[in-house]
């Protein structure tokens, strides 16, 4: 027969179940909780995304509330120097292009005083330990809105791409960057930037590899800021509506270990999952079969998942962003790209 529930405390109110193991024991107190936690996540694993443009103001990115397209240089200036102040020390560049600089080939890509290159060349001025990161595919420039040159016929032309990614990558390493991320998922891109960054005396410029990038629906609100989706097809020429014959399927869990091994092989000193969280299965594959470090990214439209549903008051925002990033990290990222780097680390600083 159960006791009283205002028996005195320790008296059991029922006789005790015969458990060896109680797990609950571990969890009984914040100290103790503390004590044997798995997983840690500071401001050093972070990496900011950053929207440039050629332009003044700031300019608001309506399916990403509280990011901007930043204006070159003072909006570019003043983020990066938020981040820093909370302890985010790197950042990787997309550009917004204007539609009449955009061309089927992209040469604005690997132009010397295009926005990137400098935008790099102010970074790094300013702030010398900076880690600048850039992103490598021609969809920013491309007036098709591929990330590979498209051929008449609508086929996206692997190798052709290639030469021209290098040209940009160079060009970007030449301006300074620290790491160069070629994101197009062209075959032996890896190995083709690395041999053309060495060739040029850039030995110690690295490279984070898109490895697995899926084909994603969660690309949409980045598409947005940068007016970069897919163009419609004309009479006399075809351009696929999707990035599917270069981007991975999102039903395939083996073919990420495909491109990891390539990747590797061709001098990749990052491996990079994108997205994130529907990925962890992914991210935890790379993890337990390469000794390379991993970055996740938390793509655009898991930030607006986010953000729509705090602004309904549906989640705790910090809460939910805090517990996302965490569990990028315990799949086994080390580096996490987030459009939320700055106010992750003020509230792992305490803030509001
Ligand atoms: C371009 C690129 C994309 C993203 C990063 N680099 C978009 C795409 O592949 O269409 C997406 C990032 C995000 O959604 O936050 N190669």
């Amino acid at each position: 027969t159960p006791k009283k529930a205002n028996a005195p405390p320790g008296t059991p109110l029922v006789p005790p179940q015969d458990l060896p193991s109680r797990p609950r024991r571990n969890r009984r107190s914040p100290s103790i909780r503390e004590a044997i936690s798995e997983t840690t996540i500071s401001p050093a694993n972070l990496i900011l995304p950053v929207f440039i443009h050629d332009g003044e103001q700031n300019i608001p990115i309506g399916s990403m509330p509280g990011v901007d397209r930043l204006g070159w240089r003072h909006g570019l200036l003043d983020s990066v120097a938020e981040a820093r102040s909370y302890g985010v020390n790197s950042v990787v560049l997309f550009p917004k292009t204007p539609e009449e600089l955009k061309t089927p080939t992209a040469e604005e890509a690997f132009n010397a005083d295009g926005l990137v290159q400098r935008s790099i060349r102010l970074l790094k001025d300013r702030y010398p330990d900076l880690e600048v990161y850039t992103d490598v595919a021609l969809d920013p420039y491309n007036s098709d809105g591929h990330d590979g040159i498209v051929r008449d016929d609508g086929v996206v032309m692997n190798d052709e791409t290639v030469e021209f990614l290098c040209r940009q990558a160079v060009s970007q390493a030449r301006a300074g960057a620290d790491c160069v991320s070629p994101s197009d998922m062209m075959d032996g891109r890896v190995g083709a930037i690395r041999r053309a960054l060495d060739r040029e005396g850039f030995t110690n410029v690295s490279i984070m590899a898109y490895t697995a990038k899926y084909a994603s629906a969660y690309y949409g609100p980045f598409r947005d800021a940068l007016a970069s989706a897919p163009k419609a097809g004309q009479e006399n020429r075809i351009i696929p509506k999707d990035k599917k014959t270069y981007q991975q399927d999102p039903a395939n869990y083996r073919e990420a270990l495909r491109e990891a091994r390539l990747d590797e092989a061709e001098g990749a000193d990052i491996m990079m999952v994108k997205p994130g969280l529907p990925y962890l299965d992914i991210i935890r594959l790379l993890r337990d079969n390469s000794t390379l470090p991993i970055a996740a990214y938390h793509v655009s439209g898991e930030y607006a998942m986010l953000k729509a549903a705090a602004e309904r008051g549906w989640l705790n925002e910090r809460d939910a962003v805090l517990e996302a990033l965490l569990s990028l990290r315990r799949a086994g990222s080390d580096l996490i790209l987030t459009y939320y780097a700055t106010q992750a680390a003020k509230w792992m600083a305490g803030e509001h």
